[in-house]
């Protein structure tokens, strides 16, 4: 294989007519090569065309970056190393056959990316990871050689002790992770992604969120009678804040306030909390907060109204 470095022998389809005109035939025009392919190892191959009619002496295959051609080959076979290209760069291969009337046949190409080296080191090195209240920020680096190779990042959020395990794609080298769960201890990794499809090794930290109070509770059922009053109560659920629950508070006013205690468990059921000892037909003023070990999660205050006796 050489380079071409001048191409004036080469006839070019504009100038057939001239040669028909001498010859008084039309000359054989090669059709385009077939399965024009790059492989893992940076050897662009090609298969000539099963309908080729003409005798093809050699092809020659352009080397196109986005500033134009780079280099020019004329290969006799059908395969050409392209190794010495930088790795992950884009490149356009375009492959014309050339008869051995030096007539250019049909161009086919080829646009692609050079592959990576099997050698390549595609680990991210985490470089900052911090923590402000249920908040994660994490920042990555990796070897300048392959960074641009990296199409994307894959963040991988794993809390494991409910067995949830959560991916986000980015195209950033850092991440805001917000609004994690408190007392829960979570890894999270980092996956370079190449080609769209190739991942690098995971690079893991593990960060455990605070504690935090519990959201308010949701009121999802009432009953109401003469002297009494049923709330049942939803709970902020234990994927979303493990800090464990004691109590809950509920303070009616102008009249008397009490302090309900709540079996925590993993699957965190409905509460059911009565409110007795009311006047029939009055209307109470009732606030509810949930106690866990970060304190009293913010009140919720509702309006009931007793039934008449
Ligand atoms: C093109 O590749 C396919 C699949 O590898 C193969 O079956 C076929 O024979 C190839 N075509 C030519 C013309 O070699
Ligand atoms: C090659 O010759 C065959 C037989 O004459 C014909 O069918 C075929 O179309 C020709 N191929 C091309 C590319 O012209
Ligand atoms: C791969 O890259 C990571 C991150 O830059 C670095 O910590 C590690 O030592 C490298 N491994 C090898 C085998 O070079
Ligand atoms: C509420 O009051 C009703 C009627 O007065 C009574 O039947 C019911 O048992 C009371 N419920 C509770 C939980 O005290
Ligand atoms: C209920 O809570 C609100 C604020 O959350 C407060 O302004 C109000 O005084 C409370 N009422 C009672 C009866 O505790
Ligand atoms: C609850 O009630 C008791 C006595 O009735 C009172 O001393 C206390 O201040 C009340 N707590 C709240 C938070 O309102």
């Amino acid at each position: 294989m050489i380079k071409v470095l001048g191409l004036f022998a080469l006839v070019s389809l504009t100038s057939w007519l001239s040669i028909s005109l001498v010859n008084g035939q039309l000359p054989c025009v090669p059709v385009g090569v077939v399965n024009l392919t790059m492989n893992l190892n940076s050897v662009v191959t090609w298969d000539p065309n099963p309908e080729e009619n003409c005798t093809v002496s050699y092809h020659l295959v352009y080397v196109d970056s986005d500033t134009g051609t780079e280099y020019i080959y004329a290969v006799s076979g059908t395969s050409l190393n392209v190794g010495f290209l930088p790795v992950c760069d884009s490149y356009v291969f375009r492959v014309i056959p050339i008869s051995n009337q030096n007539v250019e046949g049909e161009e086919t190409t080829l646009a692609t990316k050079i592959p990576l080296p099997e050698d390549a080191n595609l680990t991210v090195a985490l470089i900052m990871v911090s923590q402000d209240g249920d908040d994660v920020a994490i920042q990555w680096i990796m070897d300048d050689a392959w960074t641009k190779c990296a199409d994307r990042f894959r963040v991988i959020i794993n809390d494991a002790e409910i067995d949830h395990i959560q991916d986000i794609y980015t195209f950033d080298t850092s991440i805001v992770i917000p609004d994690l769960a408190p007392c829960t201890t979570y890894e999270f990794g980092v996956v370079a992604i190449y080609n769209w499809v190739i991942e690098g090794p995971v690079t893991v930290v593990s960060r455990t969120i605070p504690e935090g109070v519990q959201s308010p509770p949701t009121l999802i059922g009432v009953e109401l009678a003469p002297r009494n009053v049923t709330l049942l109560w939803l709970l902020q659920s234990y994927a979303s804040n493990k800090c464990p629950v004691s109590a809950a508070f509920v303070d009616i006013a102008n009249n008397y306030n009490t302090t309900v205690s709540i079996l925590d468990q993993t699957s965190r059921q409905p509460i059911s909390i009565t409110l007795s000892d009311l006047v029939p037909n009055s209307l109470y003023i009732v606030n509810t907060t949930v106690i866990n070990s970060a304190g009293s999660s913010r009140a919720v205050p509702i309006a009931i109204q007793t039934t008449s006796s």
